[in-house]
């Protein structure tokens, strides 16, 4: 796997809002996955001051989220959308109709995950993957199981799953939603690239389990091992048990494989 490690999360999200945008340079029908939780906001901060500088232009480009709560309005300031509005949709020229979302209030959920599906398919695949990691090694909102659904799917959060999410709900367990739709591993494993983004002391275990471990379903994550095109990119709390265990050696961003 290929592997880049920063001083510090911002440095992160600066370096890769800077790669982002020099793709959409040169691909601006760009189709790019994008995901929530605590790691991406500072890369959507970067990414809306890149805009606001006159650096990027969405105008072409499409976008998939890689997961929704079920039940849950685009106007709950809970749901993904609330979130991508706020961190970057508001900030940047991306076109609605371009802008995709498993649809947690579709009456047939199955249904509305077969459409997003075909969308994907549509847009003619994903070129750019963001991905964020939960501490038990979840991608996307495919939970560490003795087997994993390939396409997006309908999923029962773990409990270590709504209390990292708790946050974006006033600290509220009660009010985290307890299912959610996901994209599945093989819709994420299909993208012609994946960028992996782990920042923080308790994200150290699991990447180490991700790049070293064996492949299995009981890490999600560590399937990623088998795409072709797949970058870990890391904070140095987030690499501090690879470095510990001297497994990487790479600074400032410097591309190390492994
Ligand atoms: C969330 C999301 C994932 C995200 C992960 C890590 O619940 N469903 O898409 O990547 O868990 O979240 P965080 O970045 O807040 O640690």
């Amino acid at each position: 796997m290929k592997i880049r490690i920063f001083s510090n999360e911002d440095s992160l999200a600066a370096a890769l809002a800077r790669g982002i945008v020099a793709r959409l340079q040169k691909q601006p029908r760009l189709v790019l996955g994008l995901a929530t939780g605590r790691t991406p906001l500072p890369l959507y901060r970067a990414l809306a001051a890149l805009h606001d500088r006159g650096a990027s232009d969405y105008a072409q480009a499409t976008t998939f989220n890689l997961d929704e709560f079920v039940g849950l309005d685009p106007s709950h300031p809970g749901s993904y959308r609330a979130y991508m509005r706020e961190q970057l949709f508001k900030h940047v020229n991306l076109a609605p109709r371009r802008i995709h979302f498993l649809d947690g209030l579709a009456p047939d959920l199955g249904a509305g995950c077969a459409r997003f599906e075909s969308s994907v398919l549509k847009a003619g695949g994903i070129d750019l993957q963001i991905l964020g990691i939960g501490a038990n090694g979840h991608i996307g909102f495919n939970e560490p199981a003795p087997v994993l659904s390939p396409w997006s799917h309908r999923v029962k959060l773990t409990l270590a799953s709504r209390k990292a999410n708790a946050g974006f709900f006033d600290g509220k367990l009660r009010d985290v939603p307890r299912e959610a739709l996901s994209m599945g591993v093989a819709t994420i494993m299909h993208a012609r690239s994946i960028v992996l983004m782990a920042t923080g002391r308790e994200k150290a275990d699991v990447i180490e389990k991700t790049v070293t471990g064996p492949v299995t379903t009981r890490v999600p994550a560590s399937l990623l091992q088998l795409h072709h095109d797949v970058e870990i990119w890391l904070d140095e709390s987030a690499a501090s048990k690879l470095r510990r265990e001297g497994l990487v050696a790479g600074r400032g961003g410097r591309l190390h494989e492994r």
